[in-house]
């Protein structure tokens, strides 16, 4: 075996000049549009930074300079604050934090995991802008800093945030205007922390419940991820001073066995048609791109020419950043196990990923800046990469700090932050109310209004606990696990929000006794150690409480589900709930006659819970990560104040074991007879207060003669509300059946629109059909020939309404040429 690989980090030739000390950087106060005092090359507004003054940068720069852009640090271990003389400890080189800049000219810093060195919104501001002043001023080429953080719901890097739900009951509102409105607020409060680019959104489809980042996907089904994801970019780059990431590229959703990092289960057709279109949506607002931590197809991403020179940049026409995830190159040899972990893997890594596309790398904690600085200078300086090459990127990243207006204003105001912390609270109820998906409603016993008495149990909702942040945020939630630093606090830092508990109390006073159950969060805990992403429990004194608040009672409802979690401290391997969790509803079964109302509700970033709980519940709510305004969102709906109206965005499966089956997979899609056996709850599933019917299902063109050049119809239909209450509904147009020379998909989505109906009344609704949606890649198991929509004819459904639609033509919307890499040197010739 080789010897592990040990880099001299004494051996760095970094210019080591002594730096003046920025006393004066941090004691700065930006007026609204000062440019930069004293930075050599800043520009004015008058005088703004062209595609000329880019070349001129790069030409003037040395390839260590050149390098250093392409390297971004992750700050964040304690002691890396903003301030230039903060000691950086996380890499031996460089000493301090301002000394990435002078030292090692490095073009970007991040914050990852939603936690900055501070959570205070005016010293994050006046912090960064110092360290920005002091990266302009104690430079040579003066380039301000790229500043980047994980702002994934909401900014939830500052205290007292607005916590917008999570990206799965997103995927539940189909309300793609205010999941924008939404990226807006979050866009706007990064730009006015100083910071300019925002990693999100996360395009990764959803297929496996076990992996830990499910709650971060949005949908299973690819046109409604990415119509929301692309309404994210445009949202979070709506105020032309931050950039948005569209990842990660590609086939991250798909671990095998729901495994963070692991290989892509996929294939090429499945990657063609069900993975890849999202991103391809979500590209076109998004200046920047990062990179699938795992493989695909045996290939890890990071260094696959065709997923990120061939598809991203040719096949998409991608030209911004390309960054690469947290310590990858490295990841490579430790994780993928690709090349041994020496210094000639690292070599090997670096030369690779830079080959394959990767811009700039991302230094976590691993990987120190100059480690990497230093083997791009030799690998360019050995001829091994050509310097043109890192030209490019340089060029991309020094352009994307041109188009986000750094060279002319750096820094930002420090007052304005305050005012938009916590803001965009309507947007944020809305969001919340429409996200909850009814999943049962037996009797009709919801709502509860008119209830007299209420139990209120189960873990994570009390107000004030110190269990930050109970189950109603989850993960990117000042920190990354969803707790701070992974510790419970009393003070906070806390997002703003209502609970179940406060919103519960507000409404009914008395009338409703709390008790609540033991739960710890539990971050950092890996499927080894703790399956249920948390520690629940009830102690002896909790159920006697129960007990006897169970005999006096009208309605219980039980709060269920899973903690905060993130990435592979999430993964888990079960559906059911916690043993604690499960006991609990069979006490309050037991405890209580047939006359109470049981209700269940469910806070988790999955589908977490099985019948073996469900059928003891008449109702059950799934609440998923409603954030901020779950307690608001969550009484209301219970009482009747809002009647729900989301709809499931993934397959709900039986169990464990039916993991993943999905709403469009190949039929057979569960053997046949199987049914409620494998699934639970079907892919848009959610019930309502009211009834709805549809009546007249027509099409704009029952015949398409071309579908290249008519890729969209609309197809109307009438929604009535036969019910006595008002409500929202979301309706869905699915094609349900058509044949081809491949396998369609038991059924797929291809429009849906959300609308209001008054009681007894009815709407007529045009709902946009997307046909790409139907395209396929025909031909045998090689599946390199270019997608299309085949001519057939195609079922359409809107509940029981049936019309069918007829193609004449076969030809492809999306992919008119030749298939990605198909004749090129990736992909080899295939004539399939
Ligand atoms: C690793 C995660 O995979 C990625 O999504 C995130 O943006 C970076 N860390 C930065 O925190």
């Amino acid at each position: 075996m080789p010897p592990e690989r040990s880099f001299d980090r004494g051996s760095s030739g970094a210019s080591r000049r002594t730096f003046v000390k920025a006393t004066s950087a941090m004691a700065i106060g930006t007026g609204a549009n000062s440019a930069v005092v004293g930075a050599g090359e800043s520009k004015t507004d008058a005088d703004p930074e062209t595609r000329d003054d880019i070349e001129r940068r790069l030409e003037s720069m040395t390839v260590r300079q050149k390098v250093g852009q392409m390297t971004q640090v992750a700050l964040g271990e304690a002691g890396e604050g903003f301030d230039p003389d903060d000691p950086f400890e996380t890499h031996d080189e460089p000493e301090t934090v301002g000394a990435l800049f002078t030292d090692l000219h490095v073009g970007s810093i991040l914050n990852g995991g939603a936690s900055g060195p501070t959570f205070d919104g005016e010293e994050f501001v006046a912090g960064l802008n110092g360290l920005q002043r002091y990266a302009i001023e104690q430079t040579e080429h003066g380039v301000p800093f790229l500043w980047g953080g994980d702002a994934l719901h909401g900014n939830g890097l500052l205290d007292g945030c607005t916590s917008f739900p999570q990206r799965l009951n997103m995927g539940a509102t189909r309300d793609i205007d205010l999941v924008e409105a939404a990226a807006v607020q979050t866009g706007s409060e990064i730009a006015a922390m100083g910071g300019h680019w925002n990693f999100g959104p996360t395009v990764d489809i959803l297929r496996d419940m076990r992996w830990g980042r499910y709650f971060e996907g949005h949908s299973e089904d690819p046109m409604l991820l990415g119509k929301l994801a692309r309404a994210r970019a445009r949202g979070f780059e709506r105020s032309g001073r931050v950039a948005a990431t569209v990842k990660h590229f590609a086939g991250y959703g798909t671990p095998n066995t729901g495994s963070d990092r692991a290989h892509a289960r996929t294939s090429m057709r499945d990657l063609r048609t069900r993975q890849l279109p999202a991103y391809e949506r979500a590209l076109e607002e998004a200046k920047t791109v990062m990179v699938n931590s795992g493989a695909v197809n045996g290939k890890p991403a990071h260094v696959s020419e065709w997923v990120l020179t061939t598809v991203l940049r040719e096949r998409y026409g991608f030209d911004g950043v390309i960054v690469s995830d947290w310590d990858d190159f490295l990841r490579l040899l430790t994780n993928h196990e690709y090349r041994p972990n020496t210094d000639d893997g690292w070599r090997w890594a670096v030369k690779e990923g830079i080959t394959a596309g990767v811009d700039m790398h991302m230094c976590g904690g691993e990987v120190s800046p100059a480690e990497f600085i230093e083997t791009a200078v030799d690998l360019v300086e050995s001829g091994e990469v050509p310097e043109d090459r890192i030209d490019e990127s340089v060029r991309r990243i020094l352009e994307l700090k041109r188009e986000l207006g750094l060279f002319e204003q750096p820094l930002v105001r420090e007052d304005r932050i305050g005012s938009l912390v916590g803001g965009a609270r309507d947007v944020s109820a809305k969001l919340a109310k429409e996200s909850l998906v009814l999943l049962r409603n037996e009797d009709d016993v919801l709502p509860l209004e008119g209830t007299e008495r209420v139990l209120l149990t189960g873990p994570g909702v009390e107000d004030g606990t110190p269990n930050q942040f109970l189950m109603q945020h989850g993960g990117w939630t000042l920190g990354w696990q969803g707790v701070e630093d992974g510790d419970l606090t009393e003070d906070g830092p806390r997002p703003r929000q209502t609970t179940v508990e406060g919103a519960m109390k507000e409404r009914l006073g008395d009338r409703l006794t709390h008790v609540p159950t033991e739960f710890e969060a539990a971050p950092y805990e890996s499927i080894y150690e703790n399956f249920d992403n948390g520690f629940f429990d009830v102690t002896d004194a909790q159920e006697r409480a129960i007990r006897e608040a169970a005999s006096a009672t009208d309605a219980v409802v039980v709060v269920l589900g899973e903690g905060p979690h993130n990435e592979g401290f999430g993964d888990r391997d079960k559906m059911r709930f916690p043993a604690a969790q499960r006991e609990l509803v069979a006490l309050v079964d037991a405890a209580t006659g047939d006359d109470v109302s049981l209700i269940g509700v469910v806070l988790a970033g999955s589908p977490r819970g099985t019948a073996e709980t469900f059928d003891r519940l008449d109702g059950v709510l799934f609440a998923g990560q409603p954030g901020s305004d779950a307690g608001v969102a969550i009484a209301d709906t219970l009482f009747g104040d809002y009647n729900p109206s989301g709809r499931l965005p993934f397959t709900w499966e039986a169990n464990v074991g039916h993991v993943p089956q999905c709403y469009d997979d190949y039929p057979p899609r569960q053997s046949v007879d199987a049914g409620a056996q494998t699934v639970q709850f079907e892919f848009g599933h959610g019930l309502s207060y009211t009834d709805w019917a549809y009546t007249g299902l027509s099409l704009s063109a029952s015949t398409i003669k071309n579908p290249a050049s008519n890729p969209t119809i609309t197809a109307r239909v009438t929604v009535e509300n036969t019910g006595e209450r008002a409500g929202e509904h979301i309706v869905e147009v699915y094609n349900t059946e058509s044949y081809g020379s491949v396998l369609q998909p038991h059924r797929r989505l291809l429009g849906f629109d959300r609308v209001h109906v008054a009681a007894g009344e009815s709407k007529t609704v045009a709902v946009e059909l997307d046909l790409s949606t139907l395209e396929v890649v025909p031909g045998d198991v090689p599946g390199w020939k270019p997608t299309v929509v085949e001519a057939g004819e195609y079922e359409l459904s809107v509940g029981e309404e049936t019309a069918t639609l007829t193609i004449e033509k076969t030809a492809s919307i999306t992919d008119p040429k030749p298939a990605p890499g198909r004749n090129g040197s990736a992909g080899g010739r295939c004539d399939d």
